[in-house]
């Protein structure tokens, strides 16, 4: 690669950024000569000037029963409505409208993990046809109608994405938990979502484990229960038609299997209900600073126009494409760019039930040469193992990329390049989408057919959407200042979320509090939009984000709330008190590093550590597990007792501890270090910006 330049650099250490600017990537000439969009002008047509009215253009990709009459009310700021009056229907634009060109063409094409297992095409047809049996199953059978909500706790199955849909055609919002959380976890988010259906599976494959997934149903009812929700039936999808997988057994009058349901219903059709634009479509939840999960309540009308728009002209989803995204449908980049995007392109939309790396770091490319995949989408977690286990790989197999997609955590340049030229054989472009699970849609990412690439930065901000980077004190922070500060949005934009499910006051203060100019306005001016990222503009325009700036730790791509994890490891009798702080890992970015103290009259034990591990996999599930986990004799505390948590992330990355000479207990620091790093001092380091930021007081 070519040399690198320097980027400026200020004086105050804290917020100061010490990178190389990397050199641009111009995307190849075919890629350019078929994309979809190609008119520079787009960023003019969205200038601020022209909001709200510009997302017209992304709302007219969509099939409308009826046309809005406002484009953005923000009477209820800052809840704000898109394309008020107007009604439609997702599944409608997701299956029925491809059918008169497209319904023998496939729509989503399964994968399951184990290699001898065929794979599955759903053509645009049979989504139809599937779509409509189980809608008119969840109707008759589960009594279900708009605007109940509707948990779904399953794997990467297309039965995942025809559940969706069918709830969409009936306006019922659904609530899809990922299925490696736990039955506690799934159980929580029935009860805050208030579900009396929940919809889940026998079981599925993991790592060439037939895993046993119905069980966690039985525990999460449990749960739901105590927090005061019953459930009235569970339905059981089957991973094998006619044969049960789990051990957990079918409770009589409550659990039901769909594939023996199902028959029922052959050849029924459900006219999609149409929705009123803001009518929820589902609810996401995702972690806080605080130990409750959020439901991110997401719109149909709003949410459907942005997916659709960002994923034609940043994914440029044709519908000859064969799109493969690696990601599980139970994350918001599942919801948005597997299942609502693609198919509201008339795309096919790959689904792969397993581990990337099972049976070994070959299979994806060898996915991807068998059903001709073209635009391929992942995390840098999954580049980082990848290349790892099989840095040579991508060569032996015969498959071409145009297009590929990193997303949900910061991605090193050196990580970039392999995937550049060796998984994209130098030949594909690369978009890296910053965004998150309350945006709905992405935020920032270079448009592939305008601009160049720059490893490691998302790039300039999406068409209509109009950030601004400011400081603790509100200042804003100028394009190439070389220092970094809190993003924001100055504007609404249709993809957003619209509050969090049943605590409108959490979602006011999370999001837009901090830099709100005037409480009672009813002006989209006065409310930014605050992310919760650190990020820094350099002089051409391109954001580089740095990562979380609250006490969310984001592992592997999955976000997961300090908290969350500190009052799990509460529950273990012996532990008096938690703190987690992010370790860098050289696989999933960051890892959870969980110190505890223990309660008067209890030694240290490896019995304790283990119950600590377990009580996290129990309580969130295994994507939690900490790093370490580490009993001290005691926090390093303020005077007035808060827990140092800074102090502990500096010394889990081995980095300067800093000043500790006016905490309660300054000896206990050289004790917890000796511990962690071992007698030696170790020569410490910088450490990256978020770690440098973590547990400070904001
Ligand atoms: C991080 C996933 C750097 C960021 C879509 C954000 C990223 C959080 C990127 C949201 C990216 C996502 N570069 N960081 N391209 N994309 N992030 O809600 O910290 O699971 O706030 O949504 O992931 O995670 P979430």
């Amino acid at each position: 690669m070519s040399e690198a330049r320097e980027v400026l650099e200020t004086s105050e250490a804290q917020i100061a950024v010490h990178w190389k600017e990397e050199e641009y990537v111009y995307p190849p000439a075919t890629f350019i000569a078929q994309a979809n969009m190609t008119d520079p002008g787009i960023y003019e047509r969205f200038s601020l000037e022209r909001f709200p009215e510009c997302f017209k253009e992304y709302a007219d990709l969509l099939d409308w029963d009826q046309y809005w009459h406002t484009t953005l009310d923000t009477s209820d700021a800052p809840c704000w409505k898109w394309f008020v009056g107007g009604k439609l229907n997702a599944s409608y634009n997701c299956v029925d409208r491809h059918l008169a060109k497209g319904k023998n063409k496939a729509a989503l094409i399964f994968v399951p993990e184990p290699e001898d297992e065929p794979h599955r095409v759903v053509t645009y047809q049979d989504l139809y046809v599937q779509v409509n049996e189980v809608a008119a199953l969840l109707q008759d059978y589960a009594g279900l109608k708009a605007g109940d909500r509707v948990t779904i706790h399953m794997p990467m199955v297309p039965e995942l994405p025809v559940t969706m849909l069918a709830c969409a055609r009936l306006g019922v919002i659904h609530s899809v938990v990922f299925a490696g959380f736990s039955g506690r976890a799934c159980g929580e988010r029935i009860a805050d979502s208030g579900s009396r259906v929940l919809i889940s599976m026998d079981g599925y494959y993991r790592n060439g484990t037939l895993l046993d997934h119905k069980v966690k149903a039985d525990e999460a009812l449990q749960v739901a229960a105590q927090e005061g929700q019953a459930v009235e039936k569970v339905l059981v999808w089957r991973r094998f038609r006619g044969q049960y997988v789990s051990q957990a057994p079918m409770r009589e009058g409550r659990d039901a299997f769909m594939d023996e349901l199902l028959p029922k219903y052959r050849g029924q059709r459900v006219a999609p209900v149409s929705m009123p634009a803001e009518a929820p479509l589902f609810l996401m939840y995702t972690s806080g600073t605080t130990g409750r999960p959020k439901g991110c309540q997401h719109s149909t009308g709003g949410y459907l126009a942005y997916v659709t728009a960002t994923a034609k002209y940043v994914l440029d989803i044709h519908p000859e494409d064969v799109y493969w995204c690696m990601a599980d449908i139970g994350w918001i980049t599942g919801h948005s760019y597997i299942v609502y995007g693609p198919l509201a392109l008339g795309t096919a939309s790959v689904l792969y039930e397993g581990v990337p790396t099972y049976p070994d770091a070959g299979r994806p490319w060898r996915i991807a040469e068998q059903l001709g995949v073209d635009i391929f989408h992942t995390a840098p977690t999954s580049i980082r193992m990848l290349r790892k286990a099989g840095p040579e790989e991508p060569k032996k197999y015969n498959y071409r990329f145009k297009l590929m997609v990193t997303v949900g955590e910061p991605i090193e340049p050196d990580v970039w390049r392999w995937y550049h030229e060796v998984v994209g054989k130098g030949q594909a472009v690369i978009v890296d989408t910053w965004w998150q699970t309350e945006t709905g849609g992405f935020l920032c990412s270079t448009m592939p057919a305008l601009h160049p690439m720059k490893p490691g930065s998302a790039g300039p901000a999406m068409p209509g959407i109009h950030p601004v980077i400011y400081d603790e004190e509100g200042q804003e922070i100028p394009p190439g200042a070389g220092k970094a500060g809190n993003i924001c949005i100055r504007n609404p934009w249709p993809g957003a979320f619209q509050t969090i499910w049943g605590d409108r006051e959490r979602y006011v203060s999370t999001y837009y509090a901090k830099y709100c100019k005037n409480k009672d306005s009813k002006d989209w001016r006065d409310w930014p939009y605050f992310t919760g990222d650190g990020a820094f503009q350099a002089a051409d325009g391109y954001y580089r984000i740095l990562g979380r700036v609250d006490d969310v730790i984001n592992v592997a791509g999955h976000r997961l709330g300090t908290k969350e994890l500190e009052s799990a490891a509460l529950t273990v009798e012996e532990v008096a008190e938690a703190a987690v702080v992010p370790v860098v890992d050289e696989l999933k970015g960051r890892a959870p590093d969980m110190y505890v103290s223990l309660k008067p009259g209890y030694a240290p034990s490896k019995a304790i550590e283990e119950k600590v591990i377990q009580a996290i996999e129990t309580i969130i599930g295994k994507i939690a597990r900490p790093k370490h986990v580490y009993i001290v004799p005691d926090m390093p505390k303020t005077r007035s007792g808060k827990i140092m948590r800074r102090v502990l992330a500096a010394i889990s990355n081995t980095m300067d501890v800093g000043d500790v000479t006016t905490l309660a207990n300054p000896e206990v620091v050289e004790e917890v270090r000796r511990m962690v790093q071992g007698e030696r001092a170790v020569a410490t380091q910088e450490g990256p910006e978020d770690i440098r930021r973590f547990g400070e007081e904001r």
